[in-house]
C-alpha cells in the first residue's frame, strides 16, 4: 500500500504524545510479517514524531560517562531529536540531568558540549542558576518575584558503572533491572575505572532504524567487514557452522572461560550468530553477552594483538569480548584493554547522530601504553562502512521503486526482532 502524502506533508514538533491518526494506524498496519519495513517508515514525519514521543522521550538514554565530569560544575551538553539536555554535577557530588532551556524566555542555556561553571548564566538576559538547578538570580525582574518555582526543569538521570542514563519522561520504567545486569557483567572491565581515549561524531545520512537493523545482523558482515570478520565468529548462524568452525568456536569458548575466575559472564556461543536482542515478548531493552576471540587476536584491533593496557579486573588478555546493549541507543564492544561503546541520537527522519567513544584503563598514556593508530582502526573502519551501508540503504528505501524484501530467519533473526519490538512500542 502506498504511503498517502498527506503523512509526508506533516511536519509539527512531538507535544508530548503523539497521537494515532487514521493515516498513522494505516501505515502501522503495512508491514508484512518476515519482512522489512516499508518506505514510509523511513521517511515519514508523523511516523517520526510518534517514534520521539514513545520510544525517545519514554526511554532510558545513554547520554555519556560520570567519569567526563568529575568535578562540582563540569558539565555535558546533547541534542536529544531538538531536545537540548544538561547534565551537571552539582556542588554535593551528585550527577543531575535538566531540560538546557532557560525558565526565562527559553533560550538554550549551555551551548558547549562540554565545559566547567561556577553557575549557569543564561546568555540572553543572565538569569543565573546554581550547579543544582536552582535559579538564584534574575536582576532586571519586578520585586517579589518567586524564584523557587523558575529552577531548571530536572529530569531523570541515573549513573550505572560510569554510564549516565536520562530518561525524558516524567516517570520512566525501573531502571533497576539494567543496574543489576550490567554491573554483573560489566564490573571485570572496570568501565568506572575508565577514560576516553577517543571520542568520534558520526553523522549518518539514515533513519535511525535502519542503524539499528544494520547492527543487528552479520549477513551483511562477509562483504560489508573483511577485517571485522577476522576476528570473531558473528557469521556463522546455527545452520551453517561446519564441523570443523563448531570445534573452532568451541576452542575458543573453552580458551576464554579456562582462567575465568574475575567474576561476570564467561564466553558463550550456544546458537552461533548474534545474541537474540531485542526480545520483543519479555520487553527487555537491554542484554549483556561475551562472545570468545578467534585464534590469533586478543583483542579487536586489526593485527589481533593488544593495543592497550589491560582493563579493570583482567589478568590475561584472553576474555574474548564482552557485548552489553540497551534500547533505543546504546551498543557497546569491550575487549580486554579498551572498549568502545556507540551512543545513537536521531536527528531527523534521514538523519543520526552516533558517537563512538574509545575507552581504556584511566591510567593508561597515550604514547607508552597506547597508540590511537593502533587503538582507533578496528571500530572506525567498521563504523565508516555502517554508515555508508545504512546511507546507500535509505537511497533505495526513499526510492518508490522500493518493496520490502523477506528476512533470513537464520540471519536476520535479530532484524525481525528489532521490528517487531519497534511495532510495540509505537502502536502502544
Ligand atoms: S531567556 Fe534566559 S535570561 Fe532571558
Ligand atoms: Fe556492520
Amino acid at each position: 500500500m502506498a504511503t498517502p502524502d498527506s503523512l509526508l506533508a506533516s511536519n509539527s514538533p512531538p507535544a508530548g504524545d503523539w497521537p494515532i491518526t487514521p493515516a498513522l494506524a494505516a501505515l502501522l498496519a503495512q508491514r508484512r510479517e518476515g519482512h522489512g519495513l516499508p518506505r514510509a517508515f523511513y521517511r515519514d514525519e508523523a511516523l517520526y514524531a510518534r517514534e520521539l514521543a514513545r520510544i525517545w522521550h519514554a526511554g532510558w538514554l545513554f547520554a555519556g560517562f560520570a567519569f567526563e565530569i568529575p568535578d562540582a560544575g563540569d558539565f555535558l551538553t546533547l541534542d536529544v531529536a531538538g531536545t537540548p539536555v544538561l547534565l551537571i554535577r552539582g556542588d554535593d557530588g551528585a550527577v543531575r540531568a535538566f531540560h538546557n532551556v532557560c525558565r526565562h524566555r527559553g533560550t538554550q542555556l549551555c551551548r558547549a558540549d562540554s565545559g566547567h561553571v561556577r553557575a549557569l548564566v543564561c546568555p540572553y538576559h543572565s538569569w543565573t542558576y546554581s550547579r543544582q538547578g536552582e535559579l538564584l538570580a534574575c536582576h532586571g525582574m519586578h520585586e517579589g518575584i518567586d524564584k523557587t518555582p523558575l529552577g531548571l526543569r530536572p529530569l531523570h538521570a541515573e549513573v550505572c558503572l560510569g554510564f549516565i542514563y536520562v530518561s525524558l519522561a516524567p516517570s520512566p520504567a525501573a531502571f533497576a533491572g539494567l543496574r543489576e545486569r550490567f554491573e554483573a557483567a560489566g564490573q571485570p572491565q572496570g568501565f568506572d575505572r575508565a577514560r576516553i581515549a577517543k571520542a568520534i561524531e558520526y553523522d549518518v545520512d539514515a533513519n535511525w532504524k535502519l542503524v539499528w537493523e544494520n547492527n543487528r545482523e552479520c549477513y551483511h558482515c562477509i562483504t560489508g567487514h573483511p577485517q571485522y570478520i577476522r576476528s570473531n565468529f558473528d557469521i556463522y548462524d546455527e545452520g551453517e557452522a561446519s564441523p570443523e568452525i563448531r570445534a573452532r568456536i568451541d576452542a575458543a569458548i573453552a580458551r576464554t572461560n579456562r582462567q575465568w575466575d574475575v567474576g561476570g559472564d564467561g564466553a558463550d556461543h550456544p546458537k552461533g550468530g548474534l545474541a537474540t536482542f531485542p526480545d520483543p515478548d519479555s520487553d527487555l531493552w537491554y542484554t549483556c553477552n561475551r562472545t570468545a576471540l578467534a585464534e590469533g587476536f586478543a583483542t579487536e584491533s586489526l593485527a589481533g594483538g593488544r593495543v592497550s593496557t589491560l582493563m579493570g579486573d583482567y589478568r590475561d588478555a584472553d576474555v574474548g569480548v564482552l557485548r552489553m546493549r540497551s534500547m533505543p541507543n546504546l551498543w557497546l564492544h569491550a575487549s580486554c584493554d579498551h572498549a568502545v561503546v556507540t551512543r545513537m541520537l536521531p536527528a531527523g527522519p534521514r538523519r543520526t547522530r552516533m558517537k563512538s567513544f574509545w575507552l581504556v584503563d584511566r591510567f593508561a598514556r597515550e604514547g607508552a601504553d597506547y597508540d590511537l593508530d593502533a587503538l582507533l582502526p578496528f571500530w572506525h573502519l567498521t563504523n565508516e562502512q555502517d554508515w555508508e551501508i545504512c546511507a546507500w540503504q535509505q537511497k533505495g528505501v526513499d526510492s518508490i521503486g522500493y518493496e520490502p524484501g523477506p528476512l533470513s530467519r537464520r540471519k536476520e533473526y535479530n532484524v525481525d526482532a528489532f521490528i517487531r519490538w519497534y511495532l510495540k512500542q509505537v502502536r502502544a
